[in-house]
């Protein structure tokens, strides 16, 4: 198997000094979140024997279970190009490429996070092989039928038009390719994660021309998660100093509110394919 570097700076959070000096700086509230040690320390201790080292807490909530599930059905090779709708800062896209050659475009919505995409992409040494842009997974852009599969970790739940998504979704892949990854279904409106109720995933795939092989709920997700929320929570104080500012407020808001709704919410996994 191939390797990557893993990307991170040696210092804080891997900018020039010139913008450390700066004050609230977006982007270097947000990178200071995936290089606080307290919050990736609060997933390894609850995820243990699933937590993938290559996941960026608390955005990728990927376990080791979600990446083998993932690689298994869409077989990442120096001959496949996917795509990877929601990216955040492309460690799934990273793994692909550095792990197996694929080729790997991600885009997401979140500038900051494709900004933090590239940056890892040039360091992890597999940048040829990884494309990332910000923008819509309802409007990509891509041309038809151009990817040999396609992924999405815990995206889906925030879009707001999931049918249109699917559709764009299944446009963009080849006949006869998948379309993997993971979603929560969400009964209610959930205030924590700003993500609208929906949960009918099974009817949207149908209504997309997917073809369903697995749809379940991923194993062990409410522990895992309320042991990391908890341990986010226990440890406020040391990412106040660790994570700056709209970052650290964000998370601990997350953290607080996001329990109380668990019981209107279950993950799931899928694997769709568009037909022949
Ligand atoms: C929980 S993060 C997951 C990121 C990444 N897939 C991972 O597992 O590390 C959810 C991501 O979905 C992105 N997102 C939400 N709605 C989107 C949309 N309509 N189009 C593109 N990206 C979107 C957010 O910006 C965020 O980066």
């Amino acid at each position: 198997m191939l390797k990557c570097s893993r990307g991170w700076g040696s210092s804080r959070i891997g900018l020039p000094r010139s913008e450390e000096a700066m004050d609230l700086d977006p982007y270097r509230a947000f990178r200071s979140l995936f290089a606080s040690k307290t919050v990736r320390s609060a997933w390894a201790k609850s995820y243990g024997k699933q937590f993938w080292e290559a996941s960026e807490p608390s955005q990728s909530q990927a376990t080791v279970d979600d990446i083998k599930f993932v690689t298994q059905r869409l077989h990442p090779s120096a001959e496949t190009k996917l795509a990877d709708l929601g990216c955040g800062g492309g460690c799934v896209g990273r793994y692909f490429a550095c792990g197996f050659g694929a080729d790997v475009e991600g885009i997401d919505a979140d500038p900051l996070a494709i900004r933090m995409a590239e940056e890892l992409a040039v360091t992890s040494g597999a940048g040829h092989r990884l494309r990332f842009k910000t923008g819509d997974v309802s409007k990509t852009g891509w041309r038809d039928s151009s990817f040999d599969g396609a992924f999405s970790m815990d995206v889906l739940l925030f879009v707001a038009d999931k049918r249109a998504a699917l559709h764009e979704i299944a446009r963009i892949l080849k006949p006869g390719s998948g379309f993997v990854g993971t979603s929560w279904e969400l009964r209610a409106e959930s205030a924590a994660l700003h993500a609208p109720a929906f949960d009918d995933y099974p009817g949207a795939f149908k209504d997309a021309g997917f073809e369903i092989e697995i749809y379940e709920e991923t194993r062990n997700w409410r522990r895992l998660l309320t042991d990391a929320i908890s341990a986010v929570v226990a440890s406020e104080d040391a990412i106040r100093r660790e994570v700056e500012g709209p970052a650290a407020e964000r998370l601990l808001r997350w953290a607080r509110a996001r329990p109380g709704e668990l019981d209107h919410s279950r993950r799931v996994r899928f694997s769709v394919q568009r037909p022949v």
